[in-house]
């Protein structure tokens, strides 16, 4: 081994260590130069076989070399750190950050909300009910002996004999009336729960919203007039309408309200069954059988009083066609509204 071996590998490690950009080349120069079966190291294996005379400055040459190769090393380590440290210097902070994504009012909380806002600004007050209700609320106090058929229109859940998930939110009317006495004006919004077969029109459970209007000359025209206001300023002033006879026990005369098919127009399809309407609503003049259970003076009094489901509200303005959408809580339907 010479001294001029030994600069040609300290001239050749100097090359090659200035052509290395990432830290994958230089953990191929460490181990070419630097492990234990690298050039450095059996230079220093063969250490052994030169001659006595001149082992004291080979030695000496080779420990110079190895020390100034690895600095050259370790300094080259640091600038590579260096570079990829510096990235984040690149990193633009007056750029906009990404948006965060925040929730939205559920559809039915918002139809909920505007339907509460027209009728507060109609004058009426809000009140609320249980869900689990007596069988005295939800039928015998609104003229459901218990014998009588018109108990099946609405299929419940019955806890036991006495108690059941509320059908309808009419009960919370006995229970307004209970408390005040008239006049009274309110909208009792609220969950129900029907033992219905679930498909696109039906499910087990939905909301209403109840309205009642209880005072000494209330007529059936005024029934109309809130309910056709009420419809214009949700649904917009060309909306077409229909009142249809009909019947519920606490109600005399009964009727129900229609409006025009949201998806044919009229013309007749398949969600409106092809009759080119939908129903939106009971409603009717309180029967005074009702005022009995809550000791109001029949002849005194007369009140009238409507029930609308919010779902079908919902559905008939925005075109949906599915009311299961409305409790999947798909992001896709509910970042629509
Ligand atoms: N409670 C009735 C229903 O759920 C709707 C209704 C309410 C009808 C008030 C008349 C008066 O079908």
């Amino acid at each position: 081994m010479m001294i001029e071996q030994l600069e040609q590998i300290k001239s050749e490690f100097i090359e090659n260590i200035n052509n290395v950009t990432s830290n994958k080349e230089l953990e191929i120069l460490r181990v070419k130069y630097f492990s234990r079966n690298g050039i450095i190291s059996v230079l220093f294996d063969k250490l052994k076989e030169v001659p006595k005379e001149n082992k004291r400055e080979i030695g000496k040459n080779l420990n110079e070399l190895k020390k100034f190769t690895y600095s050259l090393f370790e300094q080259k380590k640091k600038d590579i750190e260096l570079k990829y440290s510096s990235i984040s210097t690149r990193i633009d902070l007056t750029l906009p950050p990404s948006q965060i994504k925040l929730g939205t009012k559920h559809i039915l909380n918002q139809t909920l909300e505007e339907i509460k806002n027209i009728f507060k600004s109609m004058g009426f007050s809000v009140f609320e009910g249980p869900e689990l209700e007596s069988d005295y609320y939800n039928f015998e106090a609104l003229n459901f002996p218990s014998d009588h058929p018109a108990r099946d229109m609405q299929d419940t859940f019955f806890i036991n004999k006495n108690f059941l998930l509320r059908t309808h939110t009419s009960p919370v009317q006995i229970r307004v009336m209970e408390k005040m006495n008239p006049p009274v004006r309110a909208i009792m919004p609220g969950r129900v729960y029907r033992n219905e077969a679930i498909n696109a029109r039906s499910y087990c459970t939905f909301q209403q919203v109840e309205g009642l209007y209880v005072d000494k000359d209330v007529t059936f025209a005024e029934l109309k007039g809130t309910l056709v206001s009420f419809a214009k300023q949700f649904y917009g002033e060309d909306l077409r309408y229909r009142f249809r006879p009909s019947f519920f026990p606490f109600t005399e005369p009964s009727a129900e309200m229609d409006i025009t098919c949201f998806l044919c127009k009229g013309e007749g399809c398949k969600v409106c069954k092809y009759a080119g309407w939908l129903e939106i609503l009971g409603c009717g003049m309180v029967d005074p059988n009702v005022f009995n259970y809550v000791n109001y003076d029949a002849e005194e009094y007369i009140g009238y009083a409507f029930g609308m489901g919010i779902e079908r509200i919902a559905l008939l303005k925005y075109g949906i066609n599915d009311i299961r959408l409305f409790f999947e809580n798909d992001i896709r339907f509910l970042t629509q509204f």
